[in-house]
């Protein structure tokens, strides 16, 4: 496969320090050279610390990042922090946040913004529920998330940004969207890409929910694909590495 690919653990809550070192320690014994597919490992804040540019094969993203600039914000994470950490990438508006921690549109646009402006790279996630796929919503939220995610962006310079398509219905579940529907939406959020003036940012889209290592190769197939962004199959080193063998 010569298309770029992506290949991004999202490991949510999961893995303490010591269990995060000891992944990567595992994962750098596996030949990285195998595949062209760039690694994105995503840990919790306390293990982002491990990142290192001594991990020439992966490179690292943060799961969150706050959506102000103002120093009084207990508990938060600036973007500046990021990068004093080898951080490369930040995972914004994961529906897990937008469902559980309340973060509105408004928040993921900021956030947007305050990353594109900064020298990390936004992996934008975007999908819609059960309740708007039944309802014929699907294309309403995804043209709205991503209208209103890319609104305070001038698109002014070059930029890598990935943009996660995650089903909610399908994450977690063990059992990926079909891959007509994937193929379907997809199509879809290019579509409503190119209608957007984004000038010379790459911009690559991602598939996530219930990916492992037995659906990836033929979703990556699809034409639209760059990759994934892995929930349960990226917390055991021999998924991870299997997935990122096959892309
Ligand atoms: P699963 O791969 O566990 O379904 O999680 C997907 C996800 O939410 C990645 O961000």
């Amino acid at each position: 496969m010569n298309k770029q690919s992506f290949c991004i653990a999202n490991w949510k809550m999961n893995k303490d320090y010591n269990e995060s070192k000891e992944f990567l320690n595992q994962i750098n014994k596996k030949d990285l050279s195998v595949s062209n597919s760039n690694i994105i490992i995503c840990p919790s804040f306390i293990s982002l610390s491990l990142a290192s540019n001594k991990n020439r094969n992966i490179s690292f993203g943060s799961q969150n990042v706050s959506s102000g600039t103002s120093k009084s914000q207990t508990g938060e994470i600036s973007v500046e922090m990021l990068e004093s950490v080898f951080c490369d990438w930040v995972i914004i508006g994961h529906s897990e946040r937008r469902n559980i921690l309340n973060e509105t549109n408004e928040d993921i646009s900021k956030k947007m913004e305050l990353v594109y402006n900064s020298k990390l790279k936004p992996i934008l996630c975007i999908g819609e529920s059960l309740e708007e796929k039944n309802n014929n919503q699907t294309e309403n939220v995804l043209v709205n998330q991503i209208k209103s995610s890319f609104s305070r962006i001038d698109f002014s310079k070059d930029k890598d940004i990935l943009i996660a398509y995650e089903p909610i219905w399908a994450i977690g579940t063990g059992i990926a969207a079909e891959i007509n529907i994937i193929d379907e939406n997809m199509k879809l959020i290019k579509k409503i890409i190119n209608n957007i003036s984004t000038n010379n940012c790459n911009i690559y889209l991602l598939y996530g929910g219930s990916v492992n290592e037995y659906n990836a190769s033929e979703i990556f197939n699809l034409s639209e694909i760059n990759g994934f962004l892995i929930g349960g199959a990226s917390l055991e080193v021999d998924s991870l590495y299997s997935i990122y063998k096959q892309i």
